[in-house]
């Protein structure tokens, strides 16, 4: 398989597509200790760019830096060096909070008002109007699936935690966000709430927003990233769309015998040899013509499908490497 750490970014940059997130460099040392005196290098000069439209995933493992990342995006945390743009404005810049939304991966929600409160507590933080607020709310209350009667009349402590969820999403979209950080959006959701979750962000794409996550749940991302990167210590080892990283579903993996090694390899280019002249890899050219070839040089197929790594299969593959070299 194509090595991946130099992946190119898919999309050129221009007047039309300019990135919505780019970062350049950003390091983040936390300081730790009764003196500050131990240092936590939590990112290792990480750049990136995401794009107006697209549906962004941050993976890695606990501790590789997802939520500081997050964090600095939106300027909660102060990077010790880099730079970094948020709809082209510094990170930090007050004057873009209202076109964004943030779904904290333990978000603080007061738990003696009830939701339908704490909606209202924050529509009035965004200064959004009182009609309007009472439409948005039971729509929002509508798209993240808590009953109008949870909302209106439970408070929040008695709430499960996926309620809690629901309610953190309602609120992250309050202001009607162009561009979404959600931290772990589907953590302590069943698979139902999952499914609600995945169909939430898809309505989100849909609406032409730029959504920006960190899961664990690969096979969620999987089914709704357009593009990913893989964050481990600090570091960005791998980004690109899930074509670019595991193979394209229209690449065939041959496996076969006989036929001469060396016009093999011209279709073959990974091609692995076994023992008794069978031999397999990654079909780089059209299969009807591949076959013919083969024909003419006594060769045969045993056996054919299309190729392709899960996301958690090349997750594993990348941090194992990374880990073991
Ligand atoms: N306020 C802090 N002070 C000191 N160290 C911190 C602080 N916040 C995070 N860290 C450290 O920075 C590293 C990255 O933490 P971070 O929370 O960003 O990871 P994460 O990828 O979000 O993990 P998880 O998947 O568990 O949420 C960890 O080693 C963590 O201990
Ligand atoms: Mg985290």
């Amino acid at each position: 398989m194509k090595s991946v750490a130099d992946v190119n970014e898919p999309q050129l940059d221009n007047q039309e597509n300019l990135p919505v997130v780019l970062t350049s460099e950003l390091r983040k040392v936390y300081r730790t200790g009764f003196w500050l005196n131990q240092k936590v290098v939590s990112l290792k000069n990480c750049s990136l760019k995401v794009y107006k439209g697209e549906t962004f995933g941050l993976l890695g493992p606990n501790g590789a830096g997802k939520t500081t990342l997050l964090k600095s995006l939106l300027g909660i945390i102060r990077p010790t060096s880099g730079r970094g743009l948020l709809l082209g404005k510094p990170l930090g810049d007050r004057n873009i909070k209202q076109r964004i939304g943030y779904l904290p991966e333990n978000p603080y929600l007061y738990e003696y008002l009830t939701g339908w409160e704490f909606l209202e507590l924050a529509a009035g933080l965004f200064q959004i109007p009182k009609d309007i607020q009472h439409q948005r709310i039971p729509q929002l209350l509508e798209l993240v699936g808590l009953s109008q009667n949870d909302a209106r009349k439970k408070k929040m402590r008695r709430y499960s935690k996926g309620m809690l969820q629901r309610v953190g999403m309602a609120q992250t979209l309050i202001n009607d966000p162009e561009l979404v950080f959600l931290d772990e959006p589907m953590s302590g959701l069943d698979p139902l709430g999952r499914y609600q979750m995945r169909e939430i962000i898809l309505s989100l794409k849909k609406q032409g927003k730029t959504i920006f996550f960190n899961s664990h749940i690969l096979s969620e991302v999987e089914q709704i990233c357009d593009r990913i990167a893989i964050l481990t210590q600090g570091e960005l080892i791998c980004s690109g769309s899930l074509n670019q990283l595991l193979g394209n579903a229209d690449k065939y993996h041959i496996q076969g015998q006989g036929g001469d090694l060396e016009i093999l390899k011209k279709w073959l280019p990974d091609i692995e040899f076994e023992s008794d002249g069978y031999w397999q890899g990654q079909l780089e050219g059209d299969y009807y013509d591949f076959l013919a070839s083969l024909r003419l040089m006594n060769g045969q197929v045993i056996n054919m499908k299309l190729f392709r790594l899960s996301l958690e299969e090349f997750f594993i593959q990348q941090i194992q490497k990374r880990k073991y070299g």
